[in-house]
């Protein structure tokens, strides 16, 4: 397996600035310590309730936003202190697909346009080439080329999503962030969008962070799966290992307010909300809503343990590896 990004010890603290005097009165801790590899070719599933830094991970590794400490190694290259200039040849490399595709599809733009930026961009200017490949692309994620003479508007959500995808994915990226890409769409929608993505990466040799809160389509997507809880990675692990296996209690409880179709009375919410990140429990951060909670959590920050290859827990119940 080859690694794509490695991710050492990022932070993303954003600070809160005092209206009157523009003075830091604290910080948002959005993302503490993270650590965490993406490996070439895999769907690696992000899950975690809202707030928990999925989004600020996602824009971190694209570099949209500038983390406030830690390395971002994409293809062994440190992304962070890149200027404008050598970035451009990342930003061809990496995309991101939002959850509302009106905000990467200008209104006023035919989707001809929309497409051909990308392009414009990045310095291309071969009209052949360009038509070419808009085509192709048009064509390989399901739709007719009649359509590049419209406007965003004259589509269904589930088609503009479509085109928001072929204009991510149209200078043949390496790397998508995929943020909650369905969950704005119909459930009868989501899984054509799903099983589009899944095409793709299969054809064009994608490597993709599949940002969801819903289980179900996580399951579904992803080759791995990684849970944070207030900006930590609180579990990681294969697929199969984290269905059959799992071991942190939120993960549990995340499993557990999963509904239920045929059981409706085994849907459970979690216990309590969700601390603040702005000011997070000592400890395990998990431990003001687990119910395996001791003394021990309320004081020490559990690490990250591997408790087998590939199999990663924060929790004081797998320290010795005999959760
Ligand atoms: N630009 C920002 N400035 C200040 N705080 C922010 C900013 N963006 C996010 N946050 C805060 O950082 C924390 C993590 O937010 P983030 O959007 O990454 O969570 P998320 O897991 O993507 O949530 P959701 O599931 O709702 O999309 C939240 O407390 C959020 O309010
Ligand atoms: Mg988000």
């Amino acid at each position: 397996m080859n690694t794509l990004f490695k991710i050492k010890n990022l932070n993303m603290h954003y600070p809160i600035i005092d209206g009157l005097m523009g003075n830091i009165k604290g910080y948002i801790y959005a993302l503490n310590d993270v650590n965490i590899e993406i490996y070439e070719n895999e769907i690696l599933g992000l899950v975690g309730e809202s707030g928990s830094g999925k989004s600020t991970l996602g824009n971190c590794i694209l570099k949209l936003i500038t983390p406030t400490s830690g390395e971002i190694l994409f293809n062994g290259e440190n992304i962070i202190n890149k200027s404008k200039k050598e970035l451009k040849e990342f930003r061809k490399d990496a995309q991101l697909i939002f959850q509302n595709p009106y905000m990467s599809l200008n209104p006023r733009m035919k989707i001809y346009d929309t497409l051909k930026e990308p392009f414009i961009i990045q310095g291309i200017k071969n009209k052949k080439e360009i038509d070419e490949r808009i085509k192709q692309i048009i064509s390989l994620i399901g739709m007719k080329d009649e359509v590049l003479n419209r406007y965003p508007h004259e589509f269904s959500g589930g088609q503009r999503q479509r085109i928001a995808i072929a204009r991510a994915i149209i200078l043949n990226p390496k790397f998508l962030v995929a943020d909650e890409p369905v969950s704005a769409l119909d459930v009868s929608i989501q899984a054509q969008i799903v099983n589009l993505l899944i095409s793709l990466k299969e054809h064009l040799n994608l490597t993709m962070l599949f940002i969801s809160h819903n289980l179900s389509v996580i399951k579904y997507i992803s080759d791995r799966i990684a849970v944070m809880y207030l900006g930590e990675i609180a579990e990681i692990a294969d697929k199969e290992e984290f269905f059959k296996n799992h071991k942190h209690p939120y993960t549990q409880a995340l499993l557990d307010a999963v509904p239920v179709i045929s059981d409706k009375k085994r849907e459970k919410t979690i216990i309590g909300d969700i601390p603040s990140p702005q000011n997070p429990p000592k400890g395990c951060k998990f431990h003001t809503r687990c119910p395996y909670v001791t003394e021990k959590c309320k004081n020490q920050h559990p690490e990250l343990y591997e408790i087998s290859p590939n199999h990663k827990v924060r929790c004081f119940l797998c320290e010795n590896k005999c959760c």
